[in-house]
C-alpha cells in the first residue's frame, strides 16, 4: 500500500506551494481509500477529477512563479511538469472509460511524483523563490 502523507521532507517553505502539495497528498490518500473500500465508479471519478484539476492548477501556479522570478531552471522544471501532464492525461482517459487498473497506475504515478519531484525540483525552486523574495525586500528597503 502506498502512503500518501505530507511531511517535513516535502516542505518547500513557500506557504502557498506547500498548501497545494498537501492538498495533492490528501486527494491521493482519499483516492486510495476509496479504491480500497471498493467505492462506486462515480465517487472514484469525482476524486480523480479533483486530483487532475488540482495538479494542473498547481503546475501552472509554479510555472507562473518561476517566470515572475526569472528562475534559471524554468525549462528543466517545466519539462518535468509536461511529462507529468502527458502521463496523467493518458491515465485519465483510461479511467474515464472505466479502467480501474488505470486508477492504480495513477496512484503509483503520484506516489513516485510527489516524493521525487517535490523533494528535488520543487525544493530547489522553493529555495530560489525565498532568496529572490529576500533580495527584492532588501532592494525595496
Ligand atoms: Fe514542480
Ligand atoms: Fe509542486
Amino acid at each position: 500500500m502506498r502512503i500518501f502523507e505530507w511531511n517535513e521532507t516535502h516542505a518547500v517553505h513557500v506557504p502557498e506551494v506547500d498548501k497545494e502539495h498537501q492538498q495533492l497528498f490528501r486527494l491521493c490518500d482519499d483516492l486510495q481509500r476509496a479504491m480500497m473500500a471498493g467505492a462506486a465508479t462515480s465517487e472514484i471519478q469525482s476524486i480523480v477529477d479533483d486530483l487532475v484539476i488540482n495538479a494542473a492548477h498547481h503546475f501552472s501556479h509554479e510555472e507562473r512563479r518561476m517566470r515572475a522570478a526569472d528562475y534559471p531552471l524554468y525549462a528543466w522544471h517545466r519539462r518535468q511538469h509536461h511529462a507529468a501532464r502527458s502521463a496523467v492525461r493518458v491515465l485519465e482517459r483510461r479511467i474515464r472509460r472505466g479502467d480501474r487498473d488505470a486508477v492504480l497506475e495513477l496512484l503509483d504515478f503520484f506516489a513516485r511524483w510527489l516524493n521525487d519531484h517535490i523533494r528535488l525540483a520543487d525544493r530547489m525552486l522553493g529555495a530560489y523563490l525565498r532568496n529572490h523574495e529576500r533580495e527584492l525586500a532588501a532592494c525595496a528597503s
